[in-house]
């Protein structure tokens, strides 16, 4: 069954950047930006809604009963995703990642998936389709999301303990609910299963070690993310970063002797460790997301694209580039080829390096400007 929409704006207004080039030339498979980036990874934000209030990403104060979320109309259809996500395949992209808010609050969201899954990488491969998720109606949906085509799923947990636990999601949910979860979509093969954890200094950090002891000996991999001071609303400190050398110093001084091991693929944002193998046997991995200490974006080949079908090409950007309005155009009908000319366009304009300028300039200040939430932009 295909979602409707009605479009009530008109977004001529938005299409002033994007120009159509005369002269249309055919995706190779392969693009590369101001740095020589290629595009690998897309991001789609399915809904700018969840039902959690992460105090670093939706606090409470900000996302209210009077915040306003974006309306119905204003979303990608499933339709429109999947023209777009064909587009960005063309180009080159292999891994899909669906992201929220929370993606799984998205309805029907399982049709979305069925729908990408057939879509085939640039040299025929499987695309590799995931969603990060908070855990919270995976049980309910692993089986589902499995059957419809999806390779794997990430899962965010900050803590052990149900009280802080409770204290960072905000909204009262328990940690077995997330762990009944990540056990329900391991059954069902939606491995390998990462979990990612944000420490906030003096808030969860007495959690790393809980959280290391828990999945040591796990064929799951536990993540731990410094503290990011993305969007407008969290009031992001530096002083709340736990460096990720702090957190490998802390498992490494609680016996769990950690040992580096080479990333998986070029631009990977997780360092990768693994603990020293017990008795001969390999007893898991771990990985560090440093992007406020060791920022990650010489590699960075990841596009974004938000609920309501801006492509942001880095995720501090404060602005998008509006494909729904060329998709919605009531004047003109664009061929996909137009529109992935616009997409080559943008791909080979992008000199973002958010991250690694921060460090630069000013380690003590973010970088001023409205930067959009990570809720409305995903991951
Ligand atoms: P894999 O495909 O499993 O390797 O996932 P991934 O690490 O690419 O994606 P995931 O969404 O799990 O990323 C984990 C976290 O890393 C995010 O939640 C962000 O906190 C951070 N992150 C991901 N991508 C970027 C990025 O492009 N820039 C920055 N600064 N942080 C990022
Ligand atoms: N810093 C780092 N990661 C964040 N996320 C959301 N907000 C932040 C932030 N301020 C990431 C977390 C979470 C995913 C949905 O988004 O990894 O698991
Ligand atoms: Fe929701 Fe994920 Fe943001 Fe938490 S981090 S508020 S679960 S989107
Ligand atoms: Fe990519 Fe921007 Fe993140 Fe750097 S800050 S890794 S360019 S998304």
């Amino acid at each position: 069954m295909s979602e409707k929409f009605i479009p009530l704006t008109d977004h001529r207004q938005y299409k002033a950047n994007l120009r159509i080039p005369a002269q249309l030339e055919q995706p190779v498979g392969m693009l590369a930006d101001t740095m020589g980036r290629p595009l690998h990874d897309l991001r789609i934000s399915v809904t700018d809604r969840c039902n959690f209030r992460c105090v670093y990403c939706m606090p409470k104060e900000v996302f209210d009963k009077d915040y306003h979320f974006l309306p119905q109309t204003s979303l990608l259809s499933f339709e429109e995703i999947t023209r777009i996500a064909r587009i960005f395949v063309a180009h080159g992209v292999s891994k899909i990642r669906l992201t929220g808010g929370e993606p799984l609050l998205r309805k029907n969201i399982e049709k979305l998936i069925a729908m990408l899954s057939e879509i085939p990488t640039h040299d025929g491969r499987r695309l590799d389709l995931t969603l990060t998720t908070n855990g919270s109606l995976l049980a309910r949906k692993a089986q589902s999301l499995k059957d419809a085509g999806l390779t794997r799923v990430t899962v965010s947990l900050d803590a052990m303990n149900e009280a802080t636990f409770k204290r960072m999601n905000d909204v009262d949910f328990s940690v077995s609910d997330v762990l009944d979860g990540i056990t329900a979509a391991h059954y069902v093969g939606l491995g390998p299963i990462k979990i990612n954890m944000v420490v906030k200094g003096g808030m969860n950090d007495d959690q790393i070690i809980p959280m290391a002891r828990y999945f040591k000996n796990t064929p799951h991999i536990l993540r731990f993310i410094e503290y990011m001071d993305v969007g407008a609303s969290n009031g992001w400190k530096l002083d709340e970063v736990i460096p990720s050398a702090e957190i490998v110093r802390r498992i490494n001084a609680a016996g769990m002797k950690l040992i580096a091991i080479d990333p998986n693929y070029k631009g990977e944002t997780a360092e990768r460790w693994r603990y020293e193998a017990e008795n001969n046997s390999g007893s898991g991995e771990i990985g560090l997301i440093s992007s406020v200490t060791q920022a990650f974006c010489h590699d960075c080949s990841r596009a974004r694209l938000s609920t309501e079908g801006k492509l942001y090409t880095c995720l501090f950007a404060n602005q998008g580039h509006d494909l729904r309005a060329l998709l919605r155009d009531d004047q003109l009908t664009h061929s996909d080829l137009a529109i992935s000319n616009v997409v080559a366009q943008l791909w080979q304009a992008r000199g973002d390096r958010y991250s690694e300028l921060r460090s630069q300039n000013t380690p003590q200040q973010p970088v001023a400007g409205k930067k959009i939430e990570m809720s409305y932009i995903g991951g």
